[in-house]
C-alpha cells in the first residue's frame, strides 16, 4: 500500500484555505500555489540521499554534505501540473523537467498519451510526478505507469488535493508511489471534481474561465 504523507505545516494550511475560497483572483492563486510549491517540494525531498565531499573553509578543510546522484526530475502532468514547477524549483533549482499530457478518450474513457518529453539518464534519476488535484488518479496512475517503463530509481507523487477515490487508485496500480498531499477532500462529484476542492485547477492558474 503506497504511504500517503499529509503534509499539515500550518503555512500550508493556511495557504491552501485562502486558495480555495472563490475569491481568490487568479493572480493570489497562481501567488499562493508558487509558495505551496516551495514548502511541499521542501518536504517532499527530506530524505534525499547525501554524500560526503571534502571542500575548503576560509579556515581549514572539512568533510560536507551535499546531494548525492543525478538532478531530479519534476514530472508535470499537464497543464495544470506546470502550476508547481517553478515554486519546487526555489529549492531544486538543478531540477529537470518532464512533460506529460493526457486525455481522456471519451469512448472508453481511458487516459491517452499525446506528449511526452523527458531528460535523459531517467534511469539513474528520482523523480516526482505533479498534478495539483488527484481526482479519479487515472492519468496520475498512467502517468506512472509510463514512467515506470524508464526504470526510474524511484517515483514520488505530489498533489495540493487528493480524493478518497483517487488515493484508492494509486494505491491499487502504484503500492510502491508514495502520495504527498496538502488535504484529502471528501469526495468526487458526478463530473470528477473534488468536493470541497477548489474548482478546476487549470483554469484557476491560467485564469482560463
Ligand atoms: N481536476 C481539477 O482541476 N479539479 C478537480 O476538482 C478535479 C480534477
Amino acid at each position: 500500500m503506497s504511504q500517503v504523507h499529509l503534509i499539515d505545516h500550518p503555512l500550508v494550511q493556511h495557504k491552501l484555505t485562502l486558495m480555495r475560497r472563490k475569491e481568490a483572483s487568479t493572480n493570489s492563486f497562481r501567488r499562493m500555489l508558487g509558495e505551496l510549491s516551495t514548502l511541499m517540494a521542501y518536504e517532499i525531498t527530506r530524505d534525499m540521499p547525501l554524500q560526503d565531499i571534502e571542500i575548503e573553509t576560509p579556515m581549514e578543510t572539512m568533510t560536507g554534505k551535499v546531494i548525492d546522484g543525478k538532478k531530479l526530475v519534476l514530472v508535470s502532468i499537464l497543464r495544470a501540473g506546470n502550476g508547481f514547477l517553478d515554486g519546487m524549483l526555489n529549492v531544486v533549482p538543478g531540477a529537470r523537467i518532464g512533460h506529460i499530457g493526457l486525455y481522456r478518450d471519451p469512448e472508453t474513457l481511458q487516459p491517452v498519451e499525446y506528449y511526452f518529453k523527458m531528460p535523459s539518464e531517467m534511469a539513474e534519476r528520482d523523480i516526482i510526478v505533479v498534478d495539483p488535484m488527484l481526482a479519479t488518479g487515472n492519468s496520475a496512475a498512467a502517468a506512472v505507469a509510463r514512467l515506470k517503463q524508464m526504470n526510474p530509481k524511484s517515483i514520488k507523487f505530489m498533489c495540493l488535493l487528493a480524493a478518497p477515490e483517487g488515493i484508492a487508485t494509486m494505491q491499487k496500480a502504484h503500492p510502491d508511489v508514495p502520495i504527498y498531499t496538502a488535504a484529502i477532500d471528501r469526495e468526487l462529484d458526478s463530473h470528477g471534481y473534488i468536493l470541497p476542492g477548489l474548482g478546476d485547477a487549470g483554469d484557476r492558474i491560467f485564469g482560463t474561465k
